[in-house]
Parts: C-alpha cells; structure tokens; sequence
C-alpha cells in the first residue's frame, strides 16, 4: 500500500520572522510551508526583530499571527537576564523558553553569569499559582563548552532542558552521557545536519551557512548511528532572502519546513529509518516534551511511491530557495486534515489566513 496516513507531524524550531522582517517570511508564508511539509503544528523562536522578551511584544505577535496563521502555532519567550519578572506573566502563553548561549541571528545572547538567574526564575514562575501539569522546558541553544556549562547548571538546578540542534560526535557524546546520569535533558537534530555535511558548503557557499554550522561525515554518521537518543527532529527553519544571502558579511540560516518530511521518507526508502522512527522525532516525543495535545483528526495523507526533485519554484517559504534544491526525493505529502478539515490538496493550501490555532 503506497499511501499511508500518519498523525500531523509537529515542528518545535521555526523562525517566522513576523513582525518586522516579513520580506524574510510571514506568518501566512511560514504556516502555508509547514501545511506543504506535512507540519500541523509549529513552535516559533523568540529571536524577532524586536526580540520577543516581555509580555507586550509577546501579546501584540500573538495577535499578528491569529489573523494569519494557516496550521497550529505556539510560541517561546526569550530572555536576556532582564525580564524576569515577565515570566509568571507569560508562562501561560508560551511553551518554554529559548536562551541563545552562542552568537547566531538576533540579540539574545546571554552572559554565562545570567545563566542561574535565569534557571532560577523560570522554575519558580512554573510553580507559583500555576495550573500546568508538566513544566516547561528551558530550550537552549550551546555548543561546546557552552553545552558543559548548562549541563552543570541543571546537575545543580534540575530544570527540564531541552538542546536545540546537536551537531557534533563531541556534544551528543556529552547529552548521551547526561541522559545516563538521570538529567531532565532531551536534545533535537535538524535535517540539515543529517543530510549535509561541511563538504556541501563548497557547492552551497552562503547557502549552506547556519548556526551551527555544517560539520564533517563523522559527525553526521554519529548523529545517525545514535538517533536512539535524539529526542526530536526540529527543522531550524530560517529563512533569509537570496539577496541577503548573498549579500556582505554572513547571514545564518536555512528554510526547512517542506523539506524534511520527504528527506525523512526518502530516507525510509532506502531503509535507513522506519516510519516509526519518524512519528517519535516529528510528533510523539515533540507533544511530550512540549505538552501538546494529538487530535486523531489532524493528520497527513503520504504516498510513499511518489518520486519528485525538490524546486524552488513550487516552494511556500517566502525566501524562496532551499539548500536542497534539486534533490530527489521520494514520498509526497498529498493532502493534510487540521481537526478533520482539509486544508492542504494536490499542491495547494484550502483554508483562510487565520485557520490555524494557538497554542497555550
Ligand atoms: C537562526 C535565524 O536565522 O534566526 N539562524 C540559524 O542559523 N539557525 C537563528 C538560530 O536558530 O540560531
Ligand atoms: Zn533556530
């Protein structure tokens, strides 16, 4: 049977860009790519423009994204060690918090030093008056010694970690460890890193940069071989336009939505993973770590026989290239129900701008 149905799958790592760099993407544009790619339900970064670190702001992208939105959107707060007292005001409407402990796109880079305060802060506003059953994790961004200073931090702390996009033999090998020792940590790839290497950056030149960068065939055959203990896939869609790609000095990020479900059935294919192994990256786990809730009638309709190239032209993302172009893929994403309703077919998104919901 080439057609088979699977639960919407869910993306805890987009960056949507609305407000205020929506020539980048919008939230129309980003939830229409998501639709494409098979995602019902997507988490959007704080790393904004006007980066998303107190209620107001976090409030007024929330009503932007309402009139606009195509499939499920939730959303993270962001902190530079200065807001903490927006915290017990917004733990209700974010499902965690993204702290940037390396230099990438945006201004959120935190000192080491605001690291415990922050950690602090954020568990007592989960359990201060709150109704939530789980806490929410802390999401972060850190490579290297970065990675040893928050592993440190929860050995002390305890708090429920979430690391974004593990790239190397050196940072997995530490999260395997910590994982042994009991830490609450879970860890996400992007397919980026599994599908691409540094030699790839030859070809790609400033299409293949993002943060973390690219890394060598040993790193990404260890990602493989450890997938067991990655918890989640996240794309780290990021789109930038080719001009600024192109443009002086470097801009970091790649689009991902609707690539990396077929290079996740492609990889089926040719019997590298199962389909199970993608329902826990794209959608079991996803729901766990971040408490969403599975609606049995949000789901995708897949043909795994279906072959096709993967073009620019027929992409949603606004920024209108992807790191992938020209690739083969096999397994095509052909229809998408939200809550029963179809809203992807044959190519095309059904529903209005402000179809989607949001999640608190
Ligand atoms: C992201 C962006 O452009 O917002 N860039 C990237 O290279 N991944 C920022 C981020 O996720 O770190
Ligand atoms: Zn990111």
């Amino acid at each position: 049977m080439s057609l088979i149905t699977l639960l919407g799958l869910i993306d805890p790592h987009v960056h949507l860009r609305d407000p205020r760099q929506t020539h980048k993407e919008d939230f129309y544009t980003g939830t229409c790519a998501a639709l494409a790619g098979g995602f019902t339900t997507i988490l959007d970064m704080p790393n904004n423009k006007t980066p998303i670190t107190t209620f107001r702001v976090l409030n007024e992208k929330i009503k932007i994204a309402k009139e606009k939105i195509v499939c499920d959107v939730g959303f993270y707060f962001g902190s530079l060690g200065d807001n903490l007292d927006e915290f017990e005001k917004v733990k209700n409407k974010v499902l965690g918090l993204k702290l940037y402990l390396n230099e990438t796109t945006g201004n959120l880079l935190i000192d080491k030093m605001e690291l415990e305060k922050i950690f602090l802060a954020w568990s007592q506003s989960m359990s201060l008056h709150s109704n939530i059953l789980s806490t929410k994790p802390i999401l972060i961004h850190a490579e290297e010694k970065m990675l040893n200073v928050v592993i440190d931090l929860v050995k002390k702390l305890g708090n429920k970690i979430h690391v974004c996009h593990i790239s190397t033999v050196s940072d997995l090998t530490q999260i395997i460890k910590a994982k042994e020792e009991g830490l609450p940590i879970t860890c996400g790839v992007t397919p980026h890193h599994l599908f691409l290497t540094e030699n790839d950056v030859k070809t790609l030149g400033p299409f293949g940069k993002m943060k973390p960068g690219l890394k060598s065939k040993k790193d990404q055959d260890f990602l493989w071989k450890n997938l067991k203990y990655i918890d989640v896939i996240e794309s780290d869609h990021a789109p930038h336009t080719v001009n600024e790609k192109r443009g002086e000095g470097t801009t970091y990020g790649v689009p991902g939505l609707e690539t990396t479900l077929p290079l996740l059935l492609t990889a089926v294919s040719e019997k590298r993973i199962e389909i199970d192994d993608i329902m826990r990256l794209c959608h079991k786990n996803t729901a766990k770590i971040f408490g969403i809730k599975s609606d049995p009638q949000t789901k995708i309709e897949i043909n795994l026989h279906t072959s096709y190239f993967i073009l620019h032209t027929s992409l949603f993302t606004k920024c209108g290239w992807s790191p992938f172009e020209g690739w083969k893929v096999k397994g095509k994403i052909e229809r998408v129900f939200i809550r029963g309703e179809k809203v992807f077919e044959d190519g095309k998104v059904l529903v209005k701008p402000g179809f989607g919901k949001i999640l608190i």
